[in-house]
């Protein structure tokens, strides 16, 4: 039998090359070989402030760039979290079994509640919905960026320690991080992660950006004075970054791009990347453009919907019994008082 994967975004702002190159990318490549369940985390998505015209569009987007990329809904399973209650479901009873203290570790919580003088509880327990979202599918695999590491192993230490408690229900998932691309950076500031909530619009590129944009966001990528095309994340953190973006778009390996560019200064090798990434952009564009206001994409998002219900309900129903909650169903009230 297939193993399964699953993963999530998050429809709060466009999607990056980030998003694409650490996460989507590999479920392309995955959906293949696994029983794939692919998640546009809507639930996620309000623990930060949202306007809700705003995150409406959104949903919708991811949902078409999903598709767009190239995972296919005959092999893989898209739906909207929201739409499947046993998410909500699943997240509380984790709740119920998470440390605070453990939350408050998370540095994702650190970072956005940091400075701010009311943080709503969902930005802490943001973690264990998310958990939930994993644990619910039996997940085997779950692919991700390099950032949320600690994420996946809150939810291992949550699952072993449900397993023990209650009842040994859940499947440990492992983590898989792309080798290469688990973290792009900005491209304003090559020390930071490139991020859809960057108040700079130069720092990222979404899959969206038009041809124009991309040459002029590439072209104005900071690099050093050295004009050296070589990668050394340490000193060379903007070129690192721009070469590490080319070798995984332009399927090329870092190597034959640093020989190419030998003697060459950065205008030439930016200018062939902005063509790399408008060739890769460019047939996702088309593909969105044909999906986003398609009957197709609803029916899509409805049939991923009704078999994630399916699945993930019967996992609620597992949790519920592990943890007691309801009634025992198919026995009489008196033999219930047994239990
Ligand atoms: P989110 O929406 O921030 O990001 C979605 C995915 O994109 C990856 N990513 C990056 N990879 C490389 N370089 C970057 N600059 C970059 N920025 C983002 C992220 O690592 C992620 O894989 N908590 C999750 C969403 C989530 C989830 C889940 C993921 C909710 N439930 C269950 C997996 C399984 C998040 O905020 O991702």
């Amino acid at each position: 039998m297939k193993k399964t994967i699953f993963s999530g975004i998050q429809p709060s702002g466009s999607v990056t090359l980030g998003n694409y190159i650490g996460a989507m990318k590999q479920f392309v490549d995955l959906q293949h070989d696994y029983n794939g369940y692919f998640c546009i985390v809507d639930q996620h998505a309000i623990t930060v402030p949202q306007d809700r015209l705003e995150l409406r569009k959104n949903i919708r987007n991811l949902a078409a760039l999903y598709l767009a990329v190239g995972l296919d809904p005959e092999k893989a399973t898209l739906f909207i979290q929201s739409e499947v209650p046993a998410h909500a479901q699943a997240g509380w009873m984790l709740q119920c079994v998470a440390y605070i203290g453990e939350l408050e570790r998370m540095t994702q919580f650190k970072d956005k509640s940091k400075g701010k003088e009311a943080v709503v509880s969902g930005l802490l327990t943001y973690p264990p919905l998310m958990a939930g979202d994993i644990l619910l599918y039996g997940t085997d695999l779950v692919p991700v960026g390099e950032d949320q590491k600690q994420h996946l192993e809150l939810t291992r230490n949550l699952a072993e320690r449900f397993n023990k408690k209650y009842n040994d229900i859940f499947t440990i998932p492992e983590v898989k991080i792309p080798e290469s691309g688990a973290r792009i950076m900005s491209l304003a500031d090559p020390l930071k992660k490139m991020s859809k909530s960057d108040p700079n619009q130069k720092a990222y590129i979404t899959l969206l950006d038009e041809p124009k944009q991309l040459e002029k966001k590439i072209k104005s990528a900071v690099t050093d004075s050295e004009g050296i095309v070589k990668y050394d994340k340490e000193n060379k953190p903007g070129v690192s970054n721009l070469l590490t973006i080319y070798s995984i778009l332009g399927n090329t390996s870092i190597e034959d791009l640093e020989a190419k560019y030998e003697g060459k200064g950065y205008g030439e090798f930016k200018s062939d990347l902005a063509e790399v990434v408008i060739g890769a952009l460019t047939p996702i564009q088309e593909r969105y453009r044909e999906l986003i206001e398609s009957d197709e994409l609803d029916r899509i998002l409805d049939e991923g919907a009704a078999r994630a219900n399916k699945t993930a309900g019967k996992m609620v129903k597992k949790m519920e019994n592990a943890m007691g909650l309801g009634r025992k169903r198919g026995l009489s009230r008196k033999v219930c008082k047994l239990f």
